[in-house]
C-alpha cells in the first residue's frame, strides 16, 4: 500500500475519497471481513463458529483482549462485568427529563454522554487502569441504560440489574420483568438474544466505530466517544436499518406486493431502498445474515410461531430479490438487519427498541478499537481534508451596496 501520509506531508498527493471506499483510517488486528467471499472472523475465528460455539461475554474477552479465555479468565472478566451493572441512581433523574415518547436511541445518546460527569475515575485515557474500568462499565452498563430507556418510555418502573443472571437474560429480565409479577426469562429467548449480541458486536471500521476512533483521536473522554458512536449507529443506513427493515416488512405485509417493492427499490426517481439489503464491503451474502435466518427460524419453530407472516415476507422478498437482475448486477445481499427484527420482535420488543439492541452489542466493538487506536503509537488527530469548491477569494462589499 502506498503510505499516503508520507506524499502527502511532502506536498505531493491528496485523495479524494467521499465515503472513505477506499481509504484505511488504521491498522487494526481486530476484526477481519472479505467481502467477496462472505467472510468475517474475530481475532481469526469466524463468526459463524463463534456464533454457534461460544457466547457474547467470551466474544467480549475476545475483542477486548485479543484470545478467547481460560476457564478462569472468563469467570474473572464476567465477575468483573456482573459488578458493574448497576447505574448511578443519580442517574434515574436525568431519564426522568425526557419525554416519554423519546426513541431510546435519542435517551441513551444522552445518558451515555453523561456518564463523564458521574464516573471521574474512569476519564483519564492515559492511565491504562482508567481505560480498563472505562470499558468494564460501558459493557455492563449498556444494557441497564438500553433497557431503563424502554421501560421509560412505557411507564413502567425500572428494573435493577440481577447479578445472578447471564448478561442476556439480566436484559430480558429488565426489560420486561414487572415489580407485582414473577418473571422467568425463557432459555430460547436468552439464547437468541445472546446470539443476535454476539452478531453484532463488531465489524471494523463501520461508520460508527469510525466516528468513535474520530471522536477519540481529539482525546475526548471514552463516554463521550461511545455516545458519539451510538448517536452515528442511529442512521438507518446504519444500525436505524433494522427498525426501518421490520416496518417495511410489515407495511408490505403480503408476498403478492413484493413485486411492488422490489420495483420501487430499483426505481432512481424512488429514494426507498430496500431495508436490510446491501452492504459497503459484502458484495456476497453476510455471514451474520446467514446465521440470523436460521436463528428465526429456530426461535420462532420453537415458540411455536413458525408461520410468522412478516417471516414468509422477509423469506419470498429475498428469493425475489436475488433472482432480480438488478440486484445481482449491483450485488446486493441481505445484510445483519434483515432477519434479526424478526426475532426481536418474536421476543416482544417494539421496533424502536431494535437499534438500542443494537447499540448495546456493538458497545464491545467500539471499546476494543478504542482501546486498539490509544495504544497505536501511530495514532494521531483524525483530521480529512476536503476539495474546496467555492468562491475564490473575494472583497467584502457593505451591506448598502449589496
Ligand atoms: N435497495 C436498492 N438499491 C440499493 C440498495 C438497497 N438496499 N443498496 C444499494 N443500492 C444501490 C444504490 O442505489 C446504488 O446504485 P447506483 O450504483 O445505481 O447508484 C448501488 O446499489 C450502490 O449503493 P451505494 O449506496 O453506493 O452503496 P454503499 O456501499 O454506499 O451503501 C448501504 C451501503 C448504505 C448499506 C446501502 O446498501 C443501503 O442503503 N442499504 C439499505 C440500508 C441498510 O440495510 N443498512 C444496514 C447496513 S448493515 C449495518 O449497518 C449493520
Amino acid at each position: 500500500a502506498i503510505d499516503v501520509r508520507k506524499l502527502y506531508a511532502q506536498g505531493h498527493v491528496f485523495t479524494y475519497d467521499p465515503g472513505f471506499t477506499s481509504t484505511a483510517s488504521c491498522q487494526s488486528t481486530i476484526t477481519y471481513i472479505d467481502g467477496d467471499e462472505g467472510v468475517l472472523l474475530h481475532r481469526g475465528y469466524p463468526i459463524e463458529q463463534l456464533a454457534e460455539k461460544s457466547h457474547y461475554l467470551e466474544v467480549c474477552y475476545l475483542l477486548l483482549y485479543g484470545d478467547l479465555p481460560t476457564a478462569e479468565q472468563l469467570e474473572d472478566f464476567e465477575n468483573r462485568v456482573t459488578k458493574h451493572t448497576m447505574l448511578h441512581e443519580q442517574m434515574q433523574y436525568f431519564y426522568r427529563g425526557f419525554r416519554r415518547d423519546s426513541h431510546p436511541m435519542a435517551i441513551m445518546v444522552g445518558v451515555v454522554g453523561a456518564m463523564s460527569a458521574f464516573y471521574h475515575d474512569s476519564l483519564d485515557i492515559n492511565d491504562p487502569w482508567h481505560r480498563e474500568v472505562a470499558s468494564i462499565r460501558m459493557i455492563a452498563k449498556m444494557p441497564t441504560i438500553a433497557a431503563w430507556a424502554y421501560k421509560y418510555s412505557i411507564g413502567q418502573p425500572f428494573i435493577y440489574p440481577r447479578n445472578d443472571l447471564d448478561y442476556a437474560s439480566n436484559f430480558l429480565h429488565m426489560c420486561f420483568a414487572v415489580p407485582a409479577e414473577e418473571y422467568v426469562v425463557n432459555p430460547i429467548l436468552a439464547r437468541a438474544m445472546d446470539r443476535i449480541f454476539t452478531l453484532h458486536a463488531d465489524h471494523e471500521q463501520n461508520a460508527s466505530t469510525s466516528t468513535v476512533r474520530l471522536a477519540s483521536s481529539s482525546g475526548a473522554n471514552p463516554f463521550a466517544c461511545i455516545a458519539a458512536g451510538i448517536a452515528c449507529l442511529w442512521g438507518p443506513a446504519h444500525g436505524g436499518a433494522n427498525q426501518a427493515c421490520l416496518e417495511m416488512l410489515r407495511e408490505i405485509g403480503t408476498p403478492d406486493r413484493i413485486p411492488e417493492y422490489i420495483e420501487r427499490a430499483k426505481d432512481k426517481n424512488d429514494p426507498f431502498r430496500l431495508m436490510g439489503f446491501g452492504h459497503r464491503v459484502y458484495k456476497n451474502y453476510d455471514p451474520r445474515a446467514k446465521v440470523m435466518k436460521q436463528s428465526a427460524d429456530e426461535v420462532l419453530e420453537l415458540l411455536g410461531i413458525e408461520n410468522n407472516p412478516t417471516l414468509q415476507v422477509a423469506k419470498e422478498l429475498e428469493r425475489i430479490a436475488l433472482q432480480d437482475d438488478y440486484f445481482q448486477e449491483k450485488k446486493l445481499f441481505p445484510n445483519v438487519d434483515f432477519y434479526s427484527g424478526i426475532i426481536l420482535d418474536a421476543m416482544g420488543f417494539p421496533t424502536s427498541m431494535f437499534t438500542p439492541i443494537f447499540a448495546v452489542a456493538r458497545t464491545v466493538g467500539w471499546i476494543s478499537q478504542w482501546k486498539e487506536q490509544l495504544s497505536d503509537p501511530e495514532h494521531k488527530i483524525g483530521r480529512p481534508r476536503q476539495l474546496y469548491m467555492g468562491h475564490p477569494r473575494r472583497d467584502y462589499v457593505d451591506i448598502e451596496n449589496r
